[in-house]
């Protein structure tokens, strides 16, 4: 097979692949004409699978994806637009977990849904380290507080500002104000010379976070665990992350231990018009 196929049975020549294609690389030649791909086209193709999705008819198969392959789009599960509003507002940052883990499965199920956030040119750039056990996530917190420490040492205004000294005090009185006693860290890293990368694992783990919430998990963005992974070297030997990744982004994971029953408020928009 050619990059695409069209089942010329199914094909109603309305060119709604040819308007869709982001590479521009589907035409038809003239309205009584089927789809086809210009020259060379093959190198354009981003491989998004658009033209086979928007097909109403399931004519169109590309390559890397046939129209069977691909499942059709369940009206009846779409959220509205209250529903939809609900749903964003009601993730929480879960900081507070039970000592229960998560399974596996879930885990990667989340990241598999993860795997359908945008990328630039569908690179899908983004790769994935989760830390399983709730002893290695406390040894990872173990460094962010070191380089914490070192700040501290130093007197850099960035300790300071993020009041590392309070962060490394709680931790010495036993609490983890760094990864919170999670259970798990699930990290997102990609290649250093991407471009594309940091904002494809940001999106990449929103979804996950979001997608958690419809699991009963809860998630919380590691924030400073994220900064001593781009900057300490003991936490990026501990990471072993694969040469030239970088870590994009961590979550940590678990089931929450409380519900929240209200929604809470946010500052106003502030929006400016062109
Ligand atoms: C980039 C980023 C980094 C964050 N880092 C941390 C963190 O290290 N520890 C933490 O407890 N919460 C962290 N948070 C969670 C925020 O504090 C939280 O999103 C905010 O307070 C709003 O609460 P909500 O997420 O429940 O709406 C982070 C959030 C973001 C987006």
């Amino acid at each position: 097979m050619t990059l695409l196929h069209v089942d010329k049975e199914k094909c109603k020549r309305d060119g709604i692949c040819a308007a869709v294609c982001p590479a521009k690389i589907i035409v038809l030649p003239s309205e009584t004409d089927y789809p086809e791909m210009i020259e060379d086209g093959e190198q354009s193709c981003i491989r998004c699978g658009h033209c086979v999705a928007v097909c109403p008819h399931g004519a169109m198969n590309h390559e890397s994806m046939g129209a069977a392959d691909c499942p059709p789009v369940r009206k009846e599960w779409l959220l509205g637009a209250e529903q939809t509003e609900h749903f964003l507002r009601n993730r929480r940052s879960t900081r507070v977990y039970k000592e229960k883990p998560v399974d596996q499965e879930t885990l990667v199920r989340l990241v598999e849904i993860a795997r359908y956030a945008p990328s630039g040119r569908n690179t899908q750039p983004v790769k994935w380290k989760i830390v399983q056990e709730k002893k290695d996530v406390k040894r990872l917190s173990g460094h962010v507080i070191d380089w914490m420490r070192q700040l501290i040492d130093e007197k850099s205004p960035f300790a300071e500002a993020m009041q590392m000294g309070r962060i490394v005090q709680g931790w010495e009185y036993g609490m983890d104000p760094i990864t919170r006693d999670a259970p798990h860290l699930v990290i997102a890293h990609g290649h250093k010379s991407d471009p594309t990368a940091q904002t494809a694992a940001t999106i990449a783990l929103a979804y996950f976070e979001l997608a958690a919430t419809g699991f009963e998990l809860g998630a919380c963005w590691a924030g400073y665990f994220t900064a001593a992974a781009l900057f300490w070297p003991p936490m990026q030997e501990a990471l072993a992350l694969p040469e030239n990744h970088t870590c994009c982004g961590a979550l940590m994971v678990g089931h929450p231990k409380f519900k929240y029953h209200r929604l809470p408020l946010r500052n106003e928009p502030e929006i400016t018009w062109l």
